[in-house]
């Protein structure tokens, strides 16, 4: 399928998904959101499709926020269908995806790019990259779920102040925050997601989906984590996938996982 704003490509069983308006910092206007609605959704259902990298394409950014130019006159009622829809087809769609997902953040994530980043599984940043959520510089504050997924990652008191004060962090600072979970050169940034997708693309998909489910369940209103790990545990033991990875072990042999 061919896109206006993505390029998305296939590396054995790893999909990759390049954000790819670099004359605007690949910033997300309402068709790249849907873009990246139907390209992540067509990797999922793409049974050869084992993980997923996004990043964005150039040196300067991942992606530069919202599209500013496409907001900046909208009404109360615009506003929100826009923090809405986005967070429905794109930013809880990621985070609640089957498949895995990997950030590859290789230059500025701002605004809506930083919280793409955060919806995916967990990030890798490069070194020259530089993070941050300045919505309230622009009077407004992040509406693609950046007020909930920033705490969650960095603790509340990092959050408030990095929402403030507008301000960006340095590649080494998100790490120590815990925002990303490796700095790298930026030519060893999709090498090194690479190498990390292959190490998990060699375990069960199916019981890393679910393990995606558990996980997720500690940060949804409503819902017990701990009771959706027993469940996810048991409905483990019916898959084919335990009886093959529980029968590699006893045999002293590797898995193979279908
Ligand atoms: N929305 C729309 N366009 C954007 C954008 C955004 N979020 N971020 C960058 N762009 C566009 C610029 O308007 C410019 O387009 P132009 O050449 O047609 O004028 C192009 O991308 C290059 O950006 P520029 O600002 O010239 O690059 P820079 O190196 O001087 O600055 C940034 C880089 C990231 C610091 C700066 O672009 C910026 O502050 N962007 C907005 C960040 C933001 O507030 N994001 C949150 C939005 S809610």
């Amino acid at each position: 399928m061919n896109f206006e704003n993505l390029l998305v490509d296939q590396k054995n069983n790893i999909g990759i998904i390049t954000i790819n308006r670099p004359s605007k910092l690949n910033a997300l206007n309402k068709k790249t959101i849907e873009e990246l609605h139907v390209a992540f959704k067509n990797l999922n259902n793409n049974k050869e499709i084992k993980i997923i990298i996004i990043t964005g394409s150039g040196e300067k950014a991942f992606v530069a926020g919202a599209d500013i130019s496409e907001f900046a006159n909208f009404s109360i009622e615009e506003g929100t269908e826009l923090a809405r829809k986005g967070q429905e087809i794109l930013f809880n769609f990621v985070q609640n995806l089957e498949t895995p997902v990997i950030a590859a953040v290789n230059g500025f994530a701002l605004g809506g790019g930083l919280e793409l980043a955060m919806a995916a599984h967990f990030r890798v940043a490069s070194n020259n990259a530089k993070m941050g959520l300045p919505e309230v510089s622009l009077g407004v504050i992040p509406g693609y779920g950046g007020t909930q997924r920033l705490p969650q990652l960095v603790g509340k008191g990092k959050a408030m102040e990095m929402i403030m004060t507008a301000g960006m962090i340095g590649a080494e600072e998100a790490k120590e925050y815990g925002l990303v979970n490796y700095v790298v050169d930026q030519t060893e940034l999709l090498p090194l997601c690479e190498k990390l997708a292959e190490k998990i693309t060699r375990n069960s998909s199916v019981a890393i989906s679910a393990a995606i489910k558990a996980i997720n369940a500690n940060y949804t209103n409503g819902v017990n984590g701990y009771s959706i790990e027993i469940e996810q545990f048991g409905v483990s033991f019916g898959t084919d996938d335990f009886t093959e990875g529980t029968t590699a072990f006893l045999e002293k042999r590797k898995p193979n996982f279908e």
